[in-house]
């Protein structure tokens, strides 16, 4: 893995941008994205860039379920906010949350992935180094599925809603599977709160219980992390 340690978020996103620069102009067509606030800072400076999507796809990693895409808290509106209001592609897939029909819902994003392989995937990662919305004890065969989130990450995620009880309980995701056939990774990660999830992503065992840590197989991974949360890292 190679590994950037950067002195802040800023930073971090200016690194992240350049590494996206780079696979775009080497042909990266189908992009795998990522929600969440560590990546928003990259998608600003992809706006404000010349780069052009009208050839590309996208493809989310996870939606929560329940949610419809005119729902601010839904991943398909942070999307459309953050980046492809002003920088549409041609076009751009996220698991629809309204699908009560798993299988449905899980066949037609495995199609789409199966048609639009991913070239570069970005990722964040969760305190419990969860990614996508794999959480610790997901088999590392999974490909999308359905997903119970776990009990931090609905209060990680509980700033983004009024209460605690308006945090969906599921949500699709595709699979750690899913996220190691990318041809190229980038993996952002800043501050304090994320530091033993760097540590056991980087330096722990490959296990199960740290979902992150699969990506120590894959073969073009870059983790952009700041000092805070390289801090623990030998
Ligand atoms: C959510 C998303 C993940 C994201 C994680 C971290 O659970 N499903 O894709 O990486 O949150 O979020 P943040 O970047 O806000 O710390």
């Amino acid at each position: 893995m190679n590994i950037i340690v950067v002195e802040n978020a800023q930073q971090g996103a200016e690194k992240a941008f350049e590494l996206f620069e780079k696979a775009y102009q080497h042909g990266a067509k189908h992009y795998g994205l990522a929600t969440g606030s560590t990546p928003i800072e990259l998608y600003t400076l992809i706006r404000h860039s010349n780069l052009d999507f009208s050839n590309c796809y996208s493809i989310n990693l996870d939606e929560y379920i329940g949610l419809s895409p005119e729902d601010e808290h839904s991943y398909r509106y942070f999307m459309e906010q953050h980046l492809f209001n002003t920088k549409p592609f041609k076009e751009s897939f996220v698991p629809n949350g309204l699908e009560q029909d798993e299988q449905t819902e899980i066949s037609r994003y495995e199609t789409l992935l199966k048609q639009y392989p991913i070239d570069l995937q970005i990722l964040g990662l969760g305190t419990n180094a969860h990614i996508g919305f794999n959480e610790p004890g997901t088999s590392f065969e999974e490909r999308t599925h359905k997903v119970q989130l776990a009990e931090a990450t609905i209060q990680a995620n509980q700033r983004f809603f009024e209460k605690k009880e308006d945090v969906p309980t599921h949500a699709y995701s595709m699979g750690l599977q899913s996220i190691m056939d990318a041809k190229e990774i980038i993996l952002m990660a800043f501050g304090k709160a994320k530091a033993q999830a760097i540590k056991d992503l980087v330096e722990g065992p490959i296990t199960e219980s740290v979902p992150a840590s699969i990506l120590q197989k894959h073969e073009r991974v870059t983790i952009i992390i700041d000092k805070d949360a390289a801090e623990l890292l030998n």
